[in-house]
């Protein structure tokens, strides 16, 4: 059972509400991969408003809505929304509230979703806020982990920005829900928040932090890597120290046979392009099920 107005947290679901979300992507995923027509949405309209770049996130959410046979409407950045005027986030809901059944939203600021929640009349999904959540893509990793039927119980290693990225930051707490390991393995200035790794104890979740991937890759089913948020660092001379930390080649993969290699996308140079063509590689299988993943909760929150 699904009760949700609004996608803002992973932290909002329960197991149960994650396990009916991956359910129906499951049964939608034919529909993803244009095999067969489906009209499940005609008649509906989305709006993407991405304050921040983005490719997979947008582009993913569009196929999903097109698949399902409705329609999008796009602000592509706040140079070319109103926003450049002055408009506040409040006032850009509301409107275009308006002109849509569903609204996704990328935004700068933590907490934009949920503000923008309480001003908006019709669902609002986190497409991003920030440093701090990216729910939908929590989904489509736990959908891919799933489908490589790791899902209960997994050892993982998070690995490169745990401080400034959300993607790692939403996937602890939701592989906590399923009794995950989780090997931290981070530059020391880049660590998992304190406040994170705080809550994901209470919540049960078995931590250990590490400097370097060879102290991990033979105790992990899965490696998910991360690319440094240069965009989120104060100072850039911060960000020189760490950048090029983590490169998984081909001859680090040859400590894990077995090991699943997956990323939240775009990658800079944290995952050598060689590995592109190994059995490791599943991050653009990952990228795809963004769009079985958008049509399921997109058919959720609109009631089909
Ligand atoms: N993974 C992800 O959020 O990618 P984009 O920034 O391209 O949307």
């Amino acid at each position: 059972m699904f009760t949700k107005d609004h996608i803002i947290s992973i932290r909002d679901f329960s197991k149960e509400e994650v396990d009916y979300v991956l359910d129906r992507a499951e049964e939608l995923e034919i529909y993803a991969r244009g095999n067969e027509s489906c009209n499940l949405l005609e008649g509906k309209v989305l709006a993407n408003l991405f304050y921040e770049p983005s490719t997979r996130t947008r582009l993913s959410f569009e196929a999903a809505m097109v698949r399902l046979g409705g329609e999008t409407i796009n602000i592509y950045s706040q140079e070319s929304s109103s926003v450049a005027k002055g408009e506040n986030l409040a006032d850009t809901i509301r409107t275009v509230a308006g002109y849509c059944d569903v609204i996704a939203l990328r935004h700068p600021q933590e907490g934009a979703s949920r503000m923008a929640a309480a001003f908006s009349s019709v669902p609002i999904i986190n497409a991003g806020d920030g440093a701090g959540q990216h729910p939908t893509q929590t989904l489509l990793d736990l959908y891919t982990i799933r489908r490589e039927g790791l899902l209960d119980g997994l050892k993982i290693a998070l690995i490169g920005d745990l401080k400034y990225g959300r993607t790692v930051h939403s996937l602890a707490y939701a592989l906590s829900l399923y009794g995950a390991t989780l090997f931290f393995v981070s530059p020391s200035a880049l660590k998992m928040p304190e406040e994170i790794k705080s809550d994901l104890k209470e919540m049960g979740a078995e931590i250990y932090e590490y400097t370097e991937v060879k102290e991990v890759i033979q105790e992990v089913k899965v490696l998910y890597v991360t690319r440094i948020q240069k965009e989120r660092f104060p100072d850039p001379t911060e960000y020189s120290k760490v950048a090029g930390t983590y490169r998984i080649t081909t001859d680090i993969l040859k400590e894990n046979e077995d090991v699943v290699v997956m990323h939240p996308l775009p990658r800079v140079n944290e995952i050598d392009v060689e590995v592109d063509k190994t059995k490791h590689a599943r991050y653009f299988t990952q990228s795809f099920y963004g769009v079985p993943v958008r049509m399921a909760i997109l058919s959720i929150l609109l009631g089909k």
